[in-house]
C-alpha cells in the first residue's frame, strides 16, 4: 500500500477509533492528490472528475475551491483519515436550505475498500447532518450500474424513490441515475 499520511490534524467528526472525518484544507491536498492517483483507473470509471485531476495543484486548486464553499455553506467536503491515512472522501455536495435536505457524494482509495469504512462514516456524518445542521432529508443519487455504491445507501436503509432517466452524461454516453434517499424520521 502506498502511504498518504496525514499526520495529527484534529477532527471534524469522529467517527471510531481509527475513522475521522476532515474537513478540506491545504496541508490534505498532497495526501488527497496521492489516494486519487493511486486509485485513478479504478476511479475514473464512475467520477469523471478523476481525469482532470492531474497533480497536486490541482488538488490544491479543488481545496481551496471547498474551503470557500465549506465556509459559505453550499457544500461540505470532508476527507475520510483511516489510522494515519488519507482513505477517501464524503461530503455535501450541495445543501438546499430552502427545504432543509442535501446530497451525499462520496469515494475511496483502492486499498481501503470492501471495510465498511464508507458505511460508518456515512451513519456518523447523516447523524451529523439530521442533528446539527437542521436537515430532514438526505439525497444520494448513483449511477444504476454502480453496484458498489448503489449498495451503502441500501446498507444503511436509504429508500430507492426512483430512476433519473440519461441523467448524466458521462464519457460520450447518458447514464440512468438512481435516487435514494433517508428522512430524519425514517
Ligand atoms: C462506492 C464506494 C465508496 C464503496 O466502497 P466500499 O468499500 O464497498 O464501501 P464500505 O466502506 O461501506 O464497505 C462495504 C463493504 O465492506 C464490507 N464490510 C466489511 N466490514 C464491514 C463493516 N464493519 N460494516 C459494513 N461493511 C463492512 C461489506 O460487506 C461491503 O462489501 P460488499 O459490498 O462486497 O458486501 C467505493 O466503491 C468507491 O469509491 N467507488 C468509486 C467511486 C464511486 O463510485 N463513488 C460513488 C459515486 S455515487
Amino acid at each position: 500500500m502506498i502511504q498518504h499520511n496525514i499526520g495529527q490534524l484534529k477532527p471534524f467528526l469522529v467517527v471510531d477509533e481509527q475513522i475521522s472525518l476532515h474537513l478540506a484544507r491545504p496541508e490534505l491536498a498532497e495526501a488527497v492528490f496521492g489516494a486519487i492517483d493511486e486509485s485513478r483507473a479504478f476511479l475514473r470509471t464512475w467520477l469523471p472528475w478523476v481525469d482532470g485531476t492531474k497533480s497536486v495543484e490541482d488538488t490544491k486548486t479543488f481545496m481551496k475551491e471547498s474551503m470557500s464553499y465549506n465556509s459559505d455553506g453550499t457544500r461540505l467536503t470532508t476527507f475520510i483519515r483511516v489510522g494515519d491515512q488519507l482513505a477517501g472522501s464524503l461530503g455535501v455536495v450541495n445543501f438546499n436550505r430552502d427545504h432543509q435536505k442535501c446530497e451525499i457524494g462520496y469515494w475511496l482509495s483502492q486499498d481501503f475498500q470492501g471495510k465498511g469504512i464508507l458505511t460508518k462514516s456515512l451513519v456518523a456524518f447523516t447523524r451529523f447532518l439530521f442533528k446539527n445542521k437542521g436537515i430532514h432529508r438526505i439525497e444520494i443519487q448513483v449511477a444504476v450500474g454502480n453496484d458498489r455504491s448503489r449498495r451503502v445507501p441500501e446498507r444503511l436503509g436509504f429508500q430507492l424513490e426512483g430512476v433519473l432517466r440519461q441523467s448524466v452524461f458521462m464519457y460520450g454516453s447518458y447514464h440512468d441515475v438512481a435516487v435514494y434517499s433517508l428522512l430524519k424520521s425514517d
